[in-house]
């Protein structure tokens, strides 16, 4: 038996036996020693893992395996030929992020594994151990008796110990935008928690949970579970087990094909991610899932720049304009267009969204014959694309694209060339896609493999055209941000856009203080803040927003995105003080803190600008009023900042009085402490700038 050179590492090891001989370590523990894993191989041959953190266990033994399409699954008869461990340390830079620089620091064990019956085909597992949890995935090396691998299912179980409160959004196969229940893990219901009043497509065929998952155990530790670079593969979801506890991962699947994933070996599955914390601000700063992402692949992206953006579009989803030219009230003119270019312009705001500039919109949604109908490149006739790039460029404003595909694939998979290359000649550097609607071809979902294919080869091909992509209806983030960097934002959950037309009275006030646990934790969200008309009466009286104003400033630093929407109609800025803070406010970091949070109750990040030495604080809560005290010790020493707070008012609330805010100017000093009160539904926004 070969042995591969394993290096010393300081951890307590344990060994497993290999064969009759001789034994091989099966155990491996984080950097700091307190997140570690085993490995082990039953009776039977049958691969298994558990995790602790600080000798407590958190998974408890959990299989692993595959089932294969007309071939014996994978999944026993296995024995270890090789194990060998290593350790890695690095501090990689964001070209634009939460913060400049990541430290990616783990201790990896690999086991090849190869099967003792007839076929004697090969898998390897590998684990990767951070500090704040853990990565591991499977690879399949190329072999006679493993080429063409059609998976019909990923067995790999997530074992829990105990009854845990869970934050979860069904496992939809087509779309995120469900609202987050709270519950224990044994009263977990996606089938019947599928809200889907307002979805235009969903697909719930199991009681299964989407990724990422954040819990809390009764001792108090959270645990989050996701998955990393999903590349050629479906997405998963995890199927509950309500009595036993139990996770085993669910693979979205097709229509079309009775396997869910087909791959040629040599290949790898995306990693299964455990992030772990002993609180839960900690989740939020965890790097774990753009760690295990391969580096940059793109030699050059000075291209895009960060950017804060105003945009034809609330005004399409509170019914003031259309997307379409027929409807009378065509939103996406030149006319309007220069409005909003002067706006940004006059406000430090770099870009304009565009949404419905291009014919086809009379016949987007509803409709099953899709194809064809959208071209990227035709604007309607009283929108002059190129005057509005070359007003934009006279004002230092920068459109930003808008390429709604209504899930018809084909169609946009044909023009992707043309459109960017329109792009890149009129140096418009970002896009954001849309993918409303079933997909077609039919069968297929928008996380299944098919899909997911679609969405990174959309991010490979732009990144040609110096374009970069932000997606609504997406694929999940699974942080290839940090290889293809031109990944800049993405939808994927409740938007604002909700809070203008759900049925369901858009979203509750706990919504935000639960996305920053979950959803965010995967990468930047394109939600869309900013929105001052709360209840824009006007439009339409049975919506609103469910925040206070103040909150909707502090969500530019609270929900993470490098394009950061002024969402509202620009005349419901024009005058009102509260607009400085998103004049001021950055969008691309040195370094953020969560300073203190509760998942699903509140959260206060602080964030420093990476271009100057000015820093800014955002708070969020729910439907609870809650006072909070802020220790400024993170701000430089012997620094004086100028701080302006904006605040709820005494008397505000989400409902009843959500724009009452006060604004408050005041010195800060690294020794400086503030108390601040939210209202129901409140929040703050900080701008502390260096004098
Ligand atoms: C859904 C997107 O989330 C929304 O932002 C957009 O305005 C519409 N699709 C139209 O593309
Ligand atoms: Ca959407």
């Amino acid at each position: 038996m070969k042995f591969a050179k394993i290096s010393i590492l300081l951890f307590s090891a344990l060994f497993i036996s290999c064969s009759k001989n001789s034994t091989v370590q099966n155990s491996i523990s984080s950097p700091d020693g307190n997140v570690k894993i085993e490995f082990n191989l039953s009776e039977n041959g049958e691969p298994s893992y558990k995790v602790s953190f600080k000798e407590n266990e958190v998974i408890k033994t959990s299989k692993m395996g595959f089932d294969l399409k007309e071939l014996p699954s994978l999944n026993k008869d296995f024995k270890i030929v090789n194990s060998k461990t290593s350790s890695f340390n690095e501090t990689w830079k964001m070209p634009w992020g939460e913060q400049a620089d990541v430290v990616n620091n783990y201790n990896e064990i690999k086991f090849d594994l190869e099967e003792t019956s007839e076929l004697k085909r090969k898998i390897s597992i590998v684990f990767k151990v951070y500090n704040d949890g853990l990565g591991f995935r499977y690879e399949f090396t190329k072999q006679e008796n493993l080429s063409e691998v059609f998976i019909t299912d990923e067995n790999t179980e997530f074992n829990l110990t105990g009854d845990h409160k869970v934050w979860w959004i069904p496992g939809d196969w087509d779309i995120y935008e469900h609202l987050y229940s709270a519950t224990k893990f044994s009263e977990i219901d996606a089938l019947a928690k599928a809200e889907h009043v307002n979805l235009a497509q969903t697909s719930i065929p199991e009681n299964a949970v989407n990724t990422p998952v954040t819990m809390k155990t009764d001792k108090g530790l959270y645990l989050s579970f996701h998955e990393a670079s999903l590349v050629d593969y479906s997405g998963m979801t995890l199927k509950v087990d309500t009595d036993n506890f139990g996770m085993v991962s669910e693979l979205v699947g097709s229509d079309n094909n009775d396997y869910k994933v087909k791959r040629t070996t040599p290949f790898e599955t995306p990693w299964r991610t455990i992030q772990i914390s002993e609180n839960a601000g900690d989740l939020i700063e965890s790097k774990l899932i753009v760690n295990l992402n391969e580096p940059n692949k793109l030699d050059d992206i000075s291209w895009f720049k960060p950017t804060k953006y105003t945009g034809i579009w609330w005004e399409m989803h509170l019914g003031k304009s259309s997307w379409d030219l027929a409807s009378g009230k065509h939103g996406a003119t030149t006319k309007n267009t220069k409005a909003f270019i002067d706006f940004s312009a006059k406000n430090n705001i770099g870009a304009v969204l565009v949404e419905g500039w291009n014919t086809g919109w009379e016949h987007w949604i509803g409709f099953e014959d899709r194809e064809g109908v959208f071209d990227f490149v035709t604007p309607y006739s009283d929108y002059d694309l190129k005057e509005v790039v070359r007003y934009g460029k006279e004002k230092g404003v920068e459109i930003i694209m808008h390429h709604e595909t209504s899930a018809a694939t084909q169609t946009y998979e044909k023009q992707q060339d043309t459109a960017y290359a329109l792009m890149q000649s009129l140096g418009i550097h970002s896009v954001k896609t849309g993918y409303v609607g079933k997909i077609l071809p039919k069968g297929e979902y928008h996380h299944g493999q098919y899909m997911v294919n679609q969405y990174n080869n959309a991010v490979i091909k732009a990144a040609k055209y110096q374009v970069a992509i932000n997606a609504h209806e997406p694929i999940k983030a699974t942080g290839l941000r940090r290889t293809y960097p031109n990944t800049i934002s993405r939808e994927g959950l409740r938007g604002q856009e909700f809070n203008a037309w759900a049925s369901d009275g858009g979203n509750p006030p706990n919504h935000l203080p639960t996305v920053a646990f979950t959803s965010m934790l995967s990468g930047p969200i394109d939600y869309t803040p900013g929105i001052f008309d709360i209840k824009f009466d006007k439009w339409k009286k049975d919506n609103q927003v469910n925040t206070t104003i103040a909150q909707q400033l502090a969500l530019y630093v609270v929900i993470y995105s490098p394009v950061q929407m002024a969402a509202d109609l620009i005349e419901n800025y024009e005058g009102n003080p509260a607009l400085q803070f998103i004049k001021d406010v950055a969008v691309d970091w040195q370094t953020s803190k969560v300073l203190d949070g509760e998942v699903g109750e509140f959260v206060t990040i602080a964030r420093k600008d990476k271009n100057s030495e000015n820093w800014f604080v955002g708070g969020i809560t729910n439907e609870e009023g809650r006072e909070t005290e802020i220790v400024f010790d993170f701000l430089n020493e012997n620094t004086t900042y100028e701080a302006i707070i904006y605040e709820d008012a005494a008397d505000a609330h989400w409902d009843n009085n959500p724009t009452a805010l006060n604004i408050v100017n005041k010195e800060i000093t690294n020794q400086s402490k503030m108390k601040l009160k939210l209202a129901p539904g409140g929040g703050f926004a900080i701008s502390l700038i260096k004098k």
